[in-house]
Order: C-alpha cells, then sequence, then structure tokens
C-alpha cells in the first residue's frame, strides 16, 4: 500500500510540473523558434512527437525490454544519444535529464538523431506517420 501511494504521489508531482502543449502550440514552435518552415516537414515533426511523448515534455517512457529509457518530447534514447544511467555513447552531449521540459535542447538532440538515421529511428514515426502525418497548416 504504501508504495502504491508513493508511486501514486510521484505521478502527481509528475504531472504537476510536465507541460504538455497542443497540437498546435508544437506546430507553431516548431515552425517559428525552429525554423522548420516546410509544412510536409512540419507535419511528419508533429506527428512523431504526439506518438511518441503525446506533446508531453518531461516524458519518461517505461524501461525497454533492453534496459534502456527514452526521454522527453522525442523519446531520446539512453543508450546512444543522452547520458543516464546506463553506459552510452551520449553522442548529443547531455544528460537524459536535461531534455526533460526543455524544447532548445531536446530539438537539438533529435536534429543530430535525424541526420544520422532520418525519422525512421522513431518507432512512433514508422508506425503512425510516414506517409500520413496530417497536415498542421491550420495552426500557422
Ligand atoms: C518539403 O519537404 C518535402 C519532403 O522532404 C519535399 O518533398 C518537398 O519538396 C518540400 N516542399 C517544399 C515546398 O520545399
Ligand atoms: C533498446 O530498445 C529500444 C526500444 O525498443 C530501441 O529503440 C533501442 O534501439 C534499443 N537499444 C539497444 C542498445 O538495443
Ligand atoms: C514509408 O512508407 C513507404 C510507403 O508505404 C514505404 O515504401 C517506405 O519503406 C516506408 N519507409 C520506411 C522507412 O519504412
Amino acid at each position: 500500500m504504501k508504495a502504491i501511494a508513493v508511486v501514486a504521489l510521484l505521478v502527481l508531482v509528475a504531472c504537476a510540473q510536465a507541460k504538455v502543449y497542443t497540437r498546435c502550440e508544437m506546430a507553431r514552435i516548431l515552425y517559428n523558434d525552429h525554423g522548420v518552415k516546410n509544412l510536409t516537414t512540419l507535419a511528419n515533426w508533429v506527428c512523431l512527437i504526439e506518438h511518441e511523448s503525446s506533446f508531453n515534455d518531461e516524458a519518461v517512457g517505461a524501461l525497454n525490454s533492453n534496459g534502456t529509457r527514452d526521454y522527453g518530447l522525442f523519446q531520446i534514447n539512453n543508450k546512444y544519444w543522452c547520458k543516464g544511467n546506463v553506459a552510452s555513447s551520449d553522442s548529443c552531449k547531455i544528460a537524459c535529464t536535461a531534455l526533460l521540459g526543455n524544447v532548445d535542447a531536446s530539438w537539438k538532440c533529435a536534429q543530430l538523431v535525424y541526420k544520422e538515421q532520418g525519422f525512421k529511428a522513431w518507432y512512433g514515426w514508422l508506425n503512425h506517420c510516414n506517409g500520413t502525418a496530417p497536415s498542421v497548416a491550420s495552426c500557422i
């Protein structure tokens, strides 16, 4: 019972701090602040974020079967990209927790992932957005 109460409290604290963007807020941030002016590209990023983190900038994924974990809007993995509590190549040179609540840092790291692997690096994109990302043109 005690453990359940503690978990419930942690979930509440996490929820209280997390910023959950709307689809259109996210689209406008990428368009205005990060120069994603191509509407097809923009739709793909917004769709990817929706299916990776539900626009929750504090999202921390459940432990993957291989012991790794994913962080933030883009669910960046702690094995390759950010530094967490598993041995990591830390390609983005950033602590995984520093990605939480930080759109700029998350975007910067996601650009490196994209540069190396493209959208196919993300299962959320592969399974839900490849060729089918809904337009966000009405947001901007
Ligand atoms: C937008 O990006 C897509 C995908 O990369 C590309 O095919 C298209 O030509 C671009 N559109 C414009 C207007 O640049
Ligand atoms: C671990 O699993 C996650 C989710 O399935 C995957 O994205 C990641 O590439 C895997 N990492 C390793 C080192 O196998
Ligand atoms: C995306 O979808 C197209 C069309 O269905 C498919 O040909 C392509 O292989 C897919 N891309 C990836 C990376 O799976």
